[in-house]
């Protein structure tokens, strides 16, 4: 049985629960979070904590704790579940009001809520192969550097890679690379790893962070520039990352062959990095 945190009590999740009226449920009206954990240990966990702090200060909800509280709260989730990869995640949204009203309640209570579950990274099947994804105009609103629950049209995106037997739906702007319905992506173009810039555009990812560091560390040539869909298509690689698929090559966009269709050279070698780095971090307490 899975235990979760909601506004301060340690719970089993099939006991927890919120009014209708909270405001989560009702407008998509809160921040979250997904941190990996590795051998108990929660993976980027001050960065994880800053983009938080980042949502909800430009949304407007005072955030409930400070980084010491998260942590311990964390911490304890973490040692009260039965695994010791997890995925633990973390939501606050902007709790309830008198009835249903845009304005933000006075004074706002927010609802905090934790829960955790098994972490599934991709499966060696995915990993020798790579993955499949389609491509889709970014209809998203123009703060997707905000890790919002509101999360329809990413819903709606990863649905039409769902439908289409894919596992990822890459997003393009204006003809630009954005990234990923719920990852970023990036690409490899003669031997050179291409990242397109942080921007309102999307989601500062930890993972994509991590990846822009293992290049550096590891004397892989690489670039953060806006990408034009076209380089895309024509790229040797294109890669997906994020804190559960990590770094997973994806071999088809759109029907087509991404490269020669199997996961390239420089994916393996970030991949192991990537393995090697989280190792690393992980047995150094
Ligand atoms: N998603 N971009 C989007 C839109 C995302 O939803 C995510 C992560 C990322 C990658 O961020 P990170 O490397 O920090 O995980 C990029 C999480 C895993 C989710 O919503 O489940």
């Amino acid at each position: 049985m899975s235990i979760c945190f909601l506004n301060g009590t340690f719970q089993p999740l099939a006991d927890a629960r919120i009014s209708p009226l909270d405001r989560g449920f009702l407008f998509g009206d809160g921040g979250y979070e997904v941190i990996p954990v590795y051998s108990r240990r929660p993976f980027r966990l001050a960065q994880h904590l800053e983009r938080l702090a980042h949502t909800l200060d430009a949304i407007r909800l005072p955030n409930p704790h400070a980084p010491s509280e998260w942590s311990g709260i964390i911490n304890e989730i973490i040692a009260r579940n039965p695994w010791a990869d997890q995925s633990v995640y973390l939501q606050v949204s902007r709790g309830c009001g008198d009835g249903r009203n845009h304005a933000f309640p006075v004074p706002i209570r927010p609802t905090v809520f934790l829960m955790s579950d098994e972490l599934v990274t991709p499966p060696a099947e995915q990993l020798a192969r790579g993955v499949a994804a389609v491509s889709a105009a970014d209809f998203r609103w123009l703060r997707c550097d905000l890790k919002s629950t509101a999360l329809l049209a990413n819903c709606l995106l990863r649905q039409g890679a769902i439908d289409s037997g894919c596992v990822e739906t890459v997003l393009f702007r204006d003809g630009f690379l954005t990234e990923g319905a719920a990852s970023n992506i990036v690409i490899v173009r003669d031997g050179t790893m291409l990242a397109p810039p942080k921007s309102h555009l999307m989601l500062p990812g930890i993972t994509y962070d991590v990846v822009l560091e293992l290049a550096a560390q590891h004397g892989l040539p690489y670039q953060v520039r806006e990408i034009l869909e076209d380089e895309v298509r024509t790229a040797d690689e294109v890669w997906m990352t994020s804190s559960t698929k990590e770094v997973l090559a994806i071999t088809t966009l759109d029907g087509l062959a991404v490269g020669n269709g199997t996961p390239g050279p420089v994916a393996r070698r970030m991949y192991d990095w990537y393995q090697d780095f989280k190792n690393t971090v992980m047995r150094s307490g």
